[in-house]
């Protein structure tokens, strides 16, 4: 019987070493979130880094880590420290992810990066290969693995392989900086469909293409010499179901059951008359805007200070790619803004900003979706944003408001939200006020629309649209070769 086989760097479980025994938890970020469903499903195998390297992994624990995959349909990679520092540290987050997301001064090129990345994308398409049989479909993912889709297709010509980026493509003015930017288009073109979560980052990759390539491009198609390519937007959605009836399940706790959390988020609410709370979680991320968010909320405590003593800032910040250096002085900046916030405005009785530096489990997730009156995600650029749609998703009595950048994926299928500009306080200072004085009504009718648009396009669809154009790409091969 055939399958899928799904690739992407991290898998959805990230397993570690504790006191010299596994630890296996579930892997953060939009990919893995997103995907587990499809994978859960389906009929896939997905293949991955199993988060260790080889130096970590003592011999004994080897089987280990390779049933703890299979249990959940997994093929785990281990990657040595030197190609984890050139390949994810290195060239996957110092090169591409900056430069992706327009943080050109945060891209480093080097050589040794580019070699390294080159050597184990080749790694994960020898993977590919040893598990491929006639007839499967092959679906790659994201940033990590630019190269992969033709790494595979010169070893299976007819192999059906599609590819999805999860993460923004930028401008061709932008792109064209990398200094390896024909190998990396001409990699992605080894895939029969490639997928963006918007238009305009489809509309990018084409753009590179036909001017750095000189391939010709037709409305969404590159014919190759021998092939065409389909290009084409499919908006990643979420396990709605999920979200809605884990929300139902957080309503109908009893109060011996609540997590010490819902309390805390409780005692808060009912602390003073009109008292709200705001939320933010991302993972610890320079694109997120993390620092211009607690900007601008100081610039709303000052602007607006009838609020001080009501409300609160609950920001969920997940460690992530902690060896990178922006990241390690992004942590410091944040920890050093939310100080001086606190003891700027804080009472006796009161702290403007809980902030927590860490990863929680999915019921605290939950508990924090659904008591926040308002979610504030303000990223300054970012592919897609699910904690936008999982956040409305979980408000079961259809209040809540959020107040969303612009510079999201997501900004484009959720007009009803309050759509911001990261960088301009004032506006978001005044959304914020808008989002507190919003009457109930408004608030029930914008998310009435959100929530059935995001029911409807949900991750299983998304999958199974991607997964249709995939075949139909086949087809059309198949179909043009018989001619
Ligand atoms: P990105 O993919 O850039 O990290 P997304 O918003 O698309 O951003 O996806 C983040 C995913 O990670 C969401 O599904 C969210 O539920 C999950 N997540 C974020 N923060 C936490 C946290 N502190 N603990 C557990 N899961 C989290
Ligand atoms: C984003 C990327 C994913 C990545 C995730 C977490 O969602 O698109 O590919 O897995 O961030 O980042 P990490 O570096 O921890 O895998």
């Amino acid at each position: 019987m055939s399958k899928t086989i799904i690739i992407s760097n991290r898998l959805p479980l990230q397993i570690s070493i504790k006191k010299g025994k596994l630890n296996v938890t579930p892997s953060v970020g939009g990919l893995a979130t997103g995907l587990k469903s499809f994978h859960r499903d389906g009929d896939s195998v997905w293949i991955g880094w199993s988060g260790l390297t080889a130096e970590e992994l003592p011999e004994n624990l080897i089987n280990e880590v390779t049933q703890k995959a299979k249990d959940e349909a997994c093929i785990a990679i281990n990657f040595t420290e030197k190609e984890i520092e050139g390949f994810y540290y290195g060239f996957s987050n110092r090169s591409i992810w900056p430069l992706f997301h327009y943080f050109m001064e945060f891209t480093e090129w080097e050589s040794w990066h580019w070699e390294t990345y080159k050597r184990v994308n080749q790694k994960y398409a020898d993977a590919i290969l040893k598990n491929y049989k006639d007839g499967d479909k092959i679906w790659i993912h994201d940033y990590q693995l630019l190269l992969v889709p033709n790494m595979v297709r010169e070893q299976a010509p007819n192999a059906t392989i599609g590819f999805f980026n999860h993460i923004p493509f930028p401008s061709y003015e932008v792109f064209r900086t990398m200094p390896w930017r024909e190998e990396i288009l001409k990699g992605l073109l080894g895939a029969d469909l490639i997928g963006f979560h918007t238009y305009d980052y489809e509309r990018h990759f084409l753009s590179s293409v036909s001017r750095i390539l000189r391939h010709q491009v037709n409305f969404n198609e590159v014919s190759l010499p021998e092939r065409m390519v389909k290009v084409d937007s499919f908006p990643m959605g979420i396990d709605y179901n999920k979200f809605e009836q884990a929300a139902q399940d957080h309503f109908e706790n009893s109060l011996e059951n609540q997590s010490d959390l819902q309390r805390r988020l409780d005692h808060h609410r009912k602390g003073a008359p009109g008292a709200k709370l705001i939320l933010s979680i991302d993972r610890l991320d320079y694109t997120k805007g993390i620092a211009h968010r607690i900007r601008a909320f100081e610039y709303f405590l000052e602007k607006y200070p009838q609020y001080i003593e009501k409300i609160r800032l609950v920001m969920l910040a997940v460690p992530s790619r902690s060896e990178v250096p922006q990241y390690q002085l992004l942590k410091k900046e944040i920890d050093a803004l939310v100080g001086r916030i606190n003891g700027k405005f804080a009472t006796v009785s009161w702290t403007p900003i809980w902030y927590f530096y860490r990863s929680m489990p999915f019921n605290n997730l939950i508990d924090l979706y659904a008591s926040c009156d308002i979610a504030l995600l303000t990223p300054i650029r970012d592919g897609m944003n699910l904690v936008a749609k999982e956040y409305i998703a979980s408000r079961k009595d259809q209040t809540g408001v959020l107040i969303l950048s612009e510079m999201t994926g997501a900004a484009q299928e959720m007009n009803e939200a309050l759509l911001i500009n990261p960088n301009n306080f004032e506006q978001i200072a005044d959304a914020i006020n808008q989002a507190i004085e919003m009457p109930e009504e408004e608030q029930i009718k914008r998310n009435k629309t959100l929530q059935k648009r995001l029911k409807r396009y949900d991750v299983e669809k998304w999958a199974n649209d991607f997964m249709k154009s995939l075949t139909k790409t086949q087809e059309t091969r198949q179909s043009n070769k018989a001619i």
